[in-house]
């Protein structure tokens, strides 16, 4: 188990991944696509990580965008699982045990524990960031912040269609 400083230090290390990545490229579609895999590949004890976004359609429904990991299910409606909790809410959703959140939708049975960041931009919830883990309680106050902070670097580079 890395200490607190050294899980700081490995944000610190994603935040400037993100920025020299997305340098220069401002579409949403690629951005978000390459964030998702980025973070699946450089963050450890992953199962599934990528964007459910606010469907252009219904404004009260998300619908799989770019993730990283095994087939998810597409549609989720605000009222529902983890993900739907933090688009209604706008606040982050750090849950230690899946099995124990009422209304969790388990796209994968192997996830224990998972965190869910909402992606606004110009005042408007665009997406929420889904991250999956196979390990109990896999998620703590410095995950949430350091992909706040990598989130906030993408929201400023990415135009929103
Ligand atoms: N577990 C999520 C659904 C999305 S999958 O984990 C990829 C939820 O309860 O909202």
């Amino acid at each position: 188990m890395s200490t607190p400083e050294a899980k700081r230090a490995s944000y610190d290390t994603l935040l400037a991944q993100t920025q020299a990545l997305l340098h220069g490229e401002r579409d949403w579609l690629a951005n978000l696509a390459q964030f998702a895999a980025l973070v699946f590949n450089a963050v450890p004890a992953l199962n599934w990580a990528g964007f459910y976004r606010v469907s252009p359609a219904n404004d009260q429904e998300l619908v799989l965008g770019p993730f990283q990991g095994k087939v998810a299910c597409v549609r989720i409606a605000f009222s529902r699982g983890v993900c739907g909790a933090c688009a209604r809410t706008q606040e982050i959703q750090l849950v230690e045990d899946v099995h124990a959140f009422p209304g969790h939708i388990a796209c994968d049975a192997a996830s224990r524990s998972e965190l869910v960041l909402p992606v606004a931009a110009g005042g408007r919830l665009r997406a929420v960031f889904d991250l999956d883990s196979p390990e109990p309680a896999r998620f703590d106050a410095i995950d949430a912040e350091g992909f706040q902070r990598a989130l906030a670097v993408l929201v400023d580079g990415t135009d929103w269609a």
